[in-house]
C-alpha cells in the first residue's frame, strides 16, 4: 500500500482527480470504477474543471459505478445514477452508454447481479477503482460480514450505515434498506485501487483497515491484500494511524 498524507479534503481531491487525469490521459480507453458519497465529490470538480478546459478526455473511457441504492430510479434525486450525473457525467464527455451503475428498480436480485457481473468482465474488469470508505469500513456497500463476498450482490445495509446516510434524505425512513453492491472480486481484481479519506469520523475506520488484521468485519482491510493500492487521507483521517 502506498499511504499518501493529504493536508485536508481539498489537498486530498487535488491529489485523487490527478492520479485519475494520470490514468485517462495515458490510457484514454480507460475502465474507472467510479464511487458515490461526499468524499469524491472534491475530486470529480477538479476533473469537471480540467474537462472543461480542454485538458482531459474522457470521449474513449468507460465507467463502471460500484453501488445503487435498491428501490430507487436513477431519476430520483438520491439514486446514484443522479448523484453521478450532477457531480460528473453531465459535466464531461463520457458517452451515456458506457457509464454503467446497477439498476435499483430491478427487483429480481439474481438476474441485475449477474447483468452487472457480465458488465465488468465485458470490459476485462476495472483499471482504476475509486473508493470512498464507511465509517464502519465499508466499501461500495460491502457491510462487515462473515465473509467477504465475491460477485456483485443485494446487500441489507447495517443500522450504521443507514444513520450516516440518512443525511441525503428527508429523514431515516427514507433511506433504502438495500443495495446493488459490487463484489470484492471486481474491487480486489482492479489493476490500480485509489482510496481516499477525510475527516475524523474515518479515523478509526482508516486504522482498522489498513493496520489491523484482513478480516470481513473490517470490509476495506482485504486491501491490504491488493498489489497496487493507494490511499489518500488527510490529517483528520490518519489521525488514530
Ligand atoms: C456510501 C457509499 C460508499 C461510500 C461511503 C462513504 O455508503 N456506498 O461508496 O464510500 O458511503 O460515504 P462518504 O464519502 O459520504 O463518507
Amino acid at each position: 500500500m502506498r499511504l499518501i498524507r493529504a493536508k485536508n479534503y481539498d489537498d486530498m481531491s487535488l491529489k485523487a482527480a490527478n492520479i485519475i487525469a494520470a490514468q485517462v490521459s495515458l490510457n484514454p480507453k480507460s475502465v474507472l470504477g467510479l464511487a458515490t458519497g461526499s468524499t469524491p465529490i472534491g475530486t470529480y470538480r477538479h476533473l469537471v474543471e480540467w474537462y472543461q478546459k480542454g485538458e482531459l478526455d474522457f470521449g474513449k473511457a468507460v465507467s463502471i459505478n460500484l453501488d445503487e441504492y435498491c428501490g430507487l430510479s436513477g431519476e430520483h434525486p438520491q439514486s446514484y445514477r443522479r448523484f453521478m450525473r450532477e457531480n460528473l457525467f453531465d459535466h464531461i464527455n463520457i458517452p451515456a452508454d458506457r457509464s454503467f451503475l446497477p439498476d435499483g428498480t430491478q427487483t429480481d436480485s439474481v438476474l441485475e447481479c449477474a447483468r452487472y457481473d457480465r458488465i465488468i468482465e465485458e470490459h476485462n474488469g476495472i483499471d482504476l477503482q475509486l473508493l470512498g470508505i464507511g465509517r464502519n469500513a465499508h466499501i461500495g456497500f460491502n457491510e462487515p460480514d462473515s465473509c467477504f463476498a465475491c460477485g456483485t450482490h443485494q446487500v441489507i445495509l447495517t443500522e450504521s450505515t443507514i444513520a450516516a446516510n440518512t443525511r441525503f434524505f428527508e429523514d431515516e425512513a427514507q433511506v433504502p434498506r438495500k443495495a446493488y453492491s459490487m463484489g470484492m472480486q471486481a474491487i480486489m481484481q482492479a489493476k490500480r485501487v485509489l482510496l481516499i479519506a477525510s475527516g475524523a469520523d474515518k479515523a478509526e475506520a482508516i486504522r482498522n483497515s489498513f493496520f489491523g488484521p484482513v478480516t470481513p468485519q473490517v470490509p476495506a482491510s482485504i486491501l491490504q491484500l491488493h498489489r497496487d493500492v493507494i490511499v489518500i487521507a488527510d490529517e483528520a483521517a490518519l489521525a488514530d494511524c
